[in-house]
């Protein structure tokens, strides 16, 4: 039995210290970033997964846009001193993945396929989920960290502006990633007999 690939996946891991000491060049990180994305299967072959890499000032741009949205929305200058931290942790990173879905694509499949119409919006996010996976675990092979965030919808608005995004791309994760600074956590399992069945 082959086992590169599990052993791979296993490398993939949440790492909350990220740092800028990223020896790849930015083009093979884009590279590795779009193949991956690419290569993830959609619904129908729709090609619903949207991605915006940002490096440097963007980057910074990304999460300052963070830090000052949620400035509003925790309740105390103190939960707020905790928030800044954790966001100052995703700007250690070298650089964040935008991940989007085309609605266009959503509301065009829908029409094409009404059969099926109403699997169309959690199908984009199943392939979503298939695509951050792919990139995720292909920077881990690179020994580049990541890991996944969700400030949408709050900063939508404003990512939409600086980032020139446009109006059908909806946001759904943002992906900080960079130098592995420090190791994850050990991860714990559930029990296997209480999550798989084989019967043969
Ligand atoms: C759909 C999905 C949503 C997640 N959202 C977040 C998130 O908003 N913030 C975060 O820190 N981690 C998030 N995670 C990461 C999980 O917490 C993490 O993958 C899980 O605890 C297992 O740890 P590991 O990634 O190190 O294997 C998310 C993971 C998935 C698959």
């Amino acid at each position: 039995m082959k086992t590169t690939y599990l052993d791979i996946l296993k490398q993939r891991r949440s790492i909350y210290n990220l740092g800028k000491n990223v020896t790849l060049p930015k083009s093979d990180i884009d590279q590795l970033i779009e193949s991956a994305i690419r290569e993830s299967p959609t619904a129908f072959n729709n090609q619903s997964t949207r991605a915006v890499i940002l490096y440097g000032e963007k980057h910074d741009q990304l999460w300052d846009i963070v830090a000052n949205r949620l400035k509003s929305e925790v309740p105390t200058e103190k939960v707020y001193a905790g928030t800044k931290h954790k966001i100052d942790t995703f700007k250690a990173g070298f650089g964040t993945i935008l991940y989007f879905t085309d609605q266009n694509v959503v509301a065009d499949f829908e029409k094409q396929a009404p059969l099926y119409a109403t699997n169309f919006p959690s199908w984009a996010e199943q392939a979503l989920g298939g695509a951050q996976q792919s990139v995720w675990t292909a920077l881990a092979e690179n020994e580049i960290g990541a890991n996944l965030q969700h400030y949408n919808p709050l900063i939508d608005g404003e990512a939409r502006i600086a980032f020139d995004i446009p109006a059908n791309w909806v946001l759904r994760a943002e992906m900080p990633f960079g130098s592995i600074e420090a190791p994850a956590a050990a991860k714990t399992y559930m029990k296997d007999d209480e999550r798989f069945r084989e019967l043969k």
